[in-house]
């Protein structure tokens, strides 16, 4: 069957996904949330009877609670199983084979991912050293064919947000822009209230960060009522679980418990970011999210990874020519940073 696959699949290489480990391991390396989900979402999968029925595709009553926690009117919602799904829904929306789609790396995978499925051709703008984008730059690299341009506001991996007046800029150049806000509970940084002005203007979230839901997959994109009546069309009719529906929804009437977890991570994080600050050998990027990517100086991320995993600690490393031995810790629970911090000062040659 090989030779009627679609030639450019055929040499297309995987997303390098995290994968399960042990449950004793200390995960910092999927920017999960330790707290876990609210604490009546278990309780309300329990009573729930009606896993026997598909789930409603209009997905009216989560639209509804979404819009009362965006403030944005339900018709411009569309939910999706993760964000992910929506990044691969407005790609399929938008990609003829050989269009093009604009991102801004390092950033997060998925993007030349769902590009390199729908045949679209990614085009790369290198962040500067800070990982902040030239816009006016940036602008040269979008083309006739340019489509599509994804954003991620605060960014994967390096934490950093993108100031909205930027985001003002990449909307006058016309292709439609997704700004990614996986982590906007994090950053309190977002251009949705937007949406309605600008018919290209695309705003991602995902439950999976702030609300602990990752492993129910629960994203939402937030579009023009234009392009929110073509998303619904072609999205898969029951795309978004049951189970993940009954989650999510109990997760918006707990959002003041969650909301108190992500400002617990947040303190978390400066406290992490000045440890790793302390130690010689690692520079600390500031972030606006629940992760923080470091420089490891004079020593290999390899290395220091492995290092780690050894003592049932796992972060991501990035050997990548953009980012050359990097790592990216994500922020756990208190006694995760204590037992990391311990486990770097046990590096050998340090
Ligand atoms: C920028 C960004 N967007 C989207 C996602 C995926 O979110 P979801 O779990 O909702 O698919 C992630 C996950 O790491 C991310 O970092």
């Amino acid at each position: 069957m090989e030779e009627f696959i679609r030639p450019e699949l055929r040499k297309m290489e995987g997303y390098s996904p995290i994968f399960p480990s042990s449950p004793e391991a200390i995960r910092l390396d999927g920017n999960e949330n330790p707290y876990g989900p609210s604490p009546g979402v278990r309780e309300a999968l329990s009573k729930f009877d009606l896993y026997h029925i598909y789930p409603d595709p209009e997905q009216v009553e989560l639209r509804e609670a979404l819009s009362a926690y965006t403030g944005i009117p339900a018709q411009h919602i569309v939910v999706g199983s993760g964000s992910d799904e929506l990044i691969d829904l407005t790609l399929r929306l938008f990609i003829l084979p050989g269009d093009e789609v604009l991102s801004f790396s390092p950033t997060f995978g998925m993007y030349s991912f769902s590009t390199a499925v729908c045949g679209g051709k990614l085009v790369k703008f290198p962040r500067a050293s800070d990982f902040s984008i030239d816009v006016l730059e940036a602008a040269r690299y979008v083309s006739p064919r340019t489509r599509v341009i994804f954003l991620a506001s605060p960014n994967n991996p390096t934490g950093n947000i993108t100031p909205p007046p930027d985001i003002l800029s990449l909307l006058s150049l016309g292709p439609v822009v997704v700004v990614d806000e996986a982590y906007y509970e994090f950053s309190g940084t977002t251009v949705a209230h937007l949406v309605p002005q600008y018919d290209n203007l695309v705003v991602l979230r995902t439950f999976s960060k702030w609300a602990g839901l990752a492993g129910l997959r629960v994203g939402y994109g937030i579009f023009s009522l234009n392009l929110a009546t073509y998303v619904m069309r072609i999205k898969p009719p029951y795309n978004l679980n049951v189970a993940a529906q009954v989650a999510a929804l109990r997760s918006l009437a707990e959002v003041d418990i969650l909301k108190q977890r992500v400002e617990m991570l947040k303190e978390e994080k400066e406290r992490l970011f000045d440890k790793l600050s302390a130690l010689d050998f690692l520079l600390p990027f500031p972030s606006c999210a629940n992760f923080i990517l470091c420089q490891v100086q004079g020593y290999r991320a390899r290395e220091l990874q492995k290092h780690l995993a050894q003592r049932g600690i796992l972060v991501r490393y990035f050997d990548t020519p953009e980012l050359k031995d990097y790592l990216r810790i994500s922020v756990g629970l208190p006694e995760h940073t204590d037992l990391l911090l311990r486990a770097i000062k046990d590096l050998p040659g340090r």
